[in-house]
């Protein structure tokens, strides 16, 4: 007999829960007006309101912690972290920041300007929020296919070339750089293929622009391409990470994911004038440049997350954890954003609420629901985090109503993902009686979905 699958790890330290009762959830998520941002951790059973510095470090980590080097100026954790990034993405120069959008706003503090273009696939909240801050425009080409939530394509988080090469045939003058994220984080944690990436490099080559990656899914990605893309099988993690790297210009990352720490972020490059224009930005913004807003002792344990994190056991036991969640929902019946990407479950809340109007926010009222049932706090990627048409300020209902339910790395056991599962088809199999949703009390003009205040209808 096969044995079974099992995780990569054992577990070293622990962190008690608390469950509570209903009556308790009921009284909490009021006084939060309905908006799970707002509860007090210690409110939540099971977080699954983002992956994104949530996960356990390893013993080699923390070890790693303790020889960090706080040293101001040329820090030997630094040079650590660099030699580490150099190693698995190619490119020599880095500039480390506190976290993924701070390294928007260092390098794109350089590239973007008022009128620019940058084309992508379906560019992150805040990246967006950064190319739109300098009056600039962020132009989705994700294939079509992404829409769709129950069509299984291997490569749903794919730039669509007809739609780049437009762009760039149309205005190439205006495009500063591609950015292609990988994973696909909004399209549902949906992975871009190794053909894609040359596809997209043939089309920058075409027109002399360069690409950047916002990678910081990018080992979810490798493991798919590993899994799912012909001649990638026998590979390792590092050698996928190394050619996806090599069809690109530079990266932003978010370390706070696929580099398995809690708070973090870099830009690396192969090129010295990106690097020499974002140096005079990180100085002001995020700190001289052998640190640039982090920690000694946190850019030593980066650089073990990163390798560990390229590592198959390691990757594979992440992914496998969120395959299983999603096998659970597949018993019951449950539409999410298929095949099931890398960092959460999608739950398609359109779907499952269908007798609910958009008005009425299917995706919060799931969350909201969920949250009551079994203290679990998932994250509304829909109708209310779209936020308004700048112009016309109608809520914008053009794009999907989801629930992400982001699992944390190395944290949950698949028990919890069983609890989680099964909470969610307790809200399923009652989901003709939730007839009505949720309505804004108050709301900010950006970002509203971190502060919205809600009632219940
Ligand atoms: N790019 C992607 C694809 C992301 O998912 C995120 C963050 C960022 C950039 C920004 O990085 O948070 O370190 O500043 N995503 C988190 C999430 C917040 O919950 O998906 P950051």
């Amino acid at each position: 007999m096969e044995l079974p699958f099992a995780e990569s790890w054992k577990i070293k330290m622990v962190e008690p829960l608390r469950k509570s009762t209903r009556e308790e959830r009921e009284q909490w998520i009021k006084e939060a007006d309905y908006n799970l941002f707002q509860l007090k951790s210690d409110q939540v059973y099971i977080d699954c309101l983002t992956d994104s510095g949530t996960g356990a470090m390893s013993d080699r980590q923390w070890a790693a912690m303790m020889m960090g080097d706080e040293s101001y100026a040329g820090s030997s954790s630094f040079f650590m972290l660099k030699d580490t990034i150099c190693r698995i993405t190619g490119f020599e120069y880095v500039i480390p920041t506190h976290q993924g959008r701070a390294a928007e706003n260092v390098l794109f503090s350089h590239l973007v300007t008022a009128g620019a273009i940058v084309p992508g696939n379906s560019h992150f909240d805040t990246t967006k929020g950064h190319i739109e801050s300098r009056k600039a425009f962020a132009v989705d080409c994700t294939v079509d296919e992404a829409k769709d939530t129950q069509l299984e394509v291997p490569f749903k988080g794919n730039v669509d070339p007809a739609k780049l090469e437009k762009v760039l045939a149309e205005n190439a003058e205006k495009v500063p750089f591609i950015i292609v994220t990988i994973t696909n984080n909004t399209a549902g944690g949906q992975p871009v293929s190794m053909q894609n990436l040359r596809e997209v490099r043939a089309i920058a080559d075409k027109y002399g622009k360069r690409v950047i990656y916002d990678s910081a899914r990018f080992v979810e990605n490798a493991y798919f391409i590993r899994t799912r893309e012909e001649g990638y099988g026998e590979k390792t993690i590092k050698e996928i990470c190394k050619e996806m790297f090599s069809y690109a210009d530079g990266m932003t990352m978010s370390s706070k994911k696929d580099g398995l720490v809690n708070m973090g972020g870099f830009i690396a490059t192969r090129h010295e004038d990106w690097y020499e224009g974002a140096k005079r930005f990180c100085i002001p913004f995020e700190g001289y440049l052998t640190y640039g807003g982090m920690n000694g002792r946190d850019m030593a344990a980066l650089a073990v997350g990163l390798d560990e994190n390229t590592e198959l056991d390691n990757i594979e036991t992440r992914i496998r954890q969120v395959q299983y969640l999603a096998a659970r929902l597949d018993e019951f019946g449950i539409p999410y954003q298929r095949p099931v990407g890398g960092h959460a479950i999608f739950v398609d809340a359109d779907k499952v609420l269908d007798q609910i109007p958009k008005e009425e926010f299917p995706a919060q009222t799931l969350a909201i629901e969920l949250y009551l049932e079994a203290g679990i706090r998932g994250c509304e990627i829909g109708y209310i985090l779209a936020d308004r048409d700048p112009v016309t300020r109608e809520n914008r209902f053009g794009g999907l109503d989801l629930l992400r339910l982001c699992i944390a790395r190395r944290v949950y056991t698949n028990n919890h993902m069983d609890v989680i599962a099964v909470a969610l088809k307790n809200v399923f199999d009652r989901r003709h009686e939730i007839t009505r949703g949720v309505k804004i009390v108050w709301e900010t003009e950006l970002m509203r979905h971190f502060t919205v205040k809600l009632e219940r209808l």
